[in-house]
């Protein structure tokens, strides 16, 4: 493909996307919600080699967003992201407007309980809803044959697995690993919502789950034990920060463990200022 296509309503992304189906090409999509960093050009470079049409898509989606979430302050700048598209080979950028994509009577939602009553889904209970509900939609008017999410986000990367599964959608979903700062701050749009102490102190959240990590390979293996050694390394580093949940769960159920007998997924939302980070770590067991 030559220039970047910049494609505005579902109704041509559709058409455009059952076309390239038709002849065969293999599709990767990037579904974002704009205000890119590194992490999303990560997705985007390792999608580029690995399709024939690369497609991302900037969509600030309403429906994951909660009552009094930064839904209308999110962070956004489609130049700035539609310049980077063109530089890492994005064939088509989707720009929907939310109107087209939601009409005022919305109302089919898709739904994975299962993987929702805990860490995120506990605190922000419409998130994943919205989540499942716009990349099902995504995937029909992209008709990709892959596309690829950032594994910060390890819990919206399992629902969205367990929904392609099981609704039989021919889609392969592929997730990458976080990208960080040289610090070890996991990258994120909301980062630039921290003052200058706030990010001074931000890296502490990857630090307490790098503890954990060490804990667990000396052999600490409960669970309770392990967390309130964190919340400590916490409350010391990260003063002002309020830990939202600090868990050990199942990395394909989400369901918490007590005692570390598998792999582990240790993962933190902590509200520093205006910004609600996430991070997590995942711990394959060594017997
Ligand atoms: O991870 C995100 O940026 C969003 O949750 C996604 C997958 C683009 C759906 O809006």
């Amino acid at each position: 493909m030559n220039d970047m296509l910049r494609i505005t309503t579902p109704a041509a992304m559709q058409e455009l996307g059952l076309v390239w189906r038709r002849e065969g090409l293999t599709v990767g999509l990037v579904p974002t919600m704009g205000y890119w960093h590194e992490g999303h050009l990560s997705l985007m470079r390792w999608a580029r080699e690995n399709c024939d049409v690369l497609v991302a898509s900037v969509f600030v989606n309403p429906t994951q967003f909660g009552p009094g979430e930064d839904l209308e302050n999110y962070p956004s700048d489609l130049e700035r992201d539609s310049g980077l598209a063109r530089e890492c080979g994005v064939d088509a950028l989707f720009t929907p407007v939310r109107d087209e994509m939601y009409a005022p009577d919305h109302g089919t939602w898709v739904t994975v309980p299962d993987l929702t009553a805990n860490l995120c889904g506990r605190s922000r209970p419409v998130h994943f809803r919205g989540v499942a509900t716009v990349v099902c939609k995504l995937f029909n008017l992209v008709q990709p044959t892959f596309a690829v999410f950032g594994q910060k986000d390890w819990q919206q990367l399992a629902v969205i697995r367990k929904m392609t599964r099981e609704l039989d959608i021919p889609v392969r979903v592929e997730g990458r690993p976080i990208v960080r700062e040289a610090d070890g701050l996991a990258m994120s749009s909301r980062n630039v919502y921290l003052t200058d102490e706030e990010r001074a102190v931000a890296p502490h959240i990857r630090k307490g789950l790098l503890l954990l990590e060490s804990l667990v390979r000396s052999g600490e293996a409960d669970a309770d034990r392990l967390r309130e050694a964190v919340m400590k390394y916490f409350e010391a580093n990260i003063p002002m920060g309020r830990l939202d949940y600090l868990e050990l769960v199942d990395p394909d159920t989400i369901e918490t463990v007590g005692q570390v007998r598998g792999d582990v997924l240790a993962a933190v939302a902590m509200r520093l200022g205006k910004a609600r980070l996430i991070d997590n770590m995942h711990i394959p067991f060594e017997r």
